[in-house]
């Protein structure tokens, strides 16, 4: 995750590339219920720290940077598209109940799709860093951008370039990565 970018446009082209692998992302049922709002215009961007943060507070050193990117993407999920799919014939829940879902594929699919978004900015030496709006920011959110009450935000992605001078951000500068003999339970979780 990059939070602080070169001041530098990133091509449109980009953008595209990210959105288009963004798409190939698997979703259940091949239900797709994602959407992404693109915010790749100065006044939009703006426009989008203005509503997600505090009037009159000042920015801190993470808003600084992260302010800086060119490109805001907020990825959107929508629940009716999974309960309406899955109440086709091929699936039959014509309930449409949501206790039938263990986890919420919804937003599992719109994450996955932003993974993809992450790793194409990796692969263009690009940087990105995914990150949430804040709860009472999101109803100035939605209203700002016009977002329909029936999909939500799952998060927003910055894009642009890396800085020449950049330097490790973030809660992996504090933390170490766990190790896979803690995480990972072969065969049985307890021994
Ligand atoms: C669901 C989710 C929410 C996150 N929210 C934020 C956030 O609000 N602000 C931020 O700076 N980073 C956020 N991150 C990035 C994580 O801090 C980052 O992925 C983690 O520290 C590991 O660092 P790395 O991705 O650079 O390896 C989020 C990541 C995920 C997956």
């Amino acid at each position: 995750m990059i939070r602080d970018y070169a001041d530098t446009p990133v091509d449109r082209a980009f953008v595209d590339r990210a959105l288009d692998n963004a798409v190939r992302a698997p979703s259940a049922g091949f239900s797709q219920g994602w959407a992404f709002l693109v915010l790749d215009e100065p006044d939009d961007v703006a426009r989008f720290w203005e509503v997600t943060t505090t009037p009159g507070e000042l920015p801190d050193s993470w808003l600084r940077g992260m302010q800086t990117a060119p490109v805001v993407i907020v990825p959107c999920s929508s629940k009716a598209a999974y309960l309406q799919r899955y109440a086709e014939p091929d699936k039959g829940w014509t309930d449409e109940d949501e206790a039938r879902w263990p986890v919420p594929f919804w937003h599992m699919d719109a994450a996955m799709a932003s993974l993809l978004i992450l790793l194409t900015a990796v692969d263009e030496g690009l940087g990105a860093c995914f990150f949430g709006i804040p709860p009472e920011h999101e109803a100035a959110t939605r209203e700002a951008f016009g977002i329909p009450a029936d999909v939500d935000p799952v998060g927003a992605i910055t894009l642009g370039h890396r800085r020449d001078d950049e330097r490790p951000s973030g809660s992996p500068t504090s933390k170490k990565r766990k190790p896979l003999s803690e995480l990972v339970h072969r065969g049985r979780w307890t021994s």
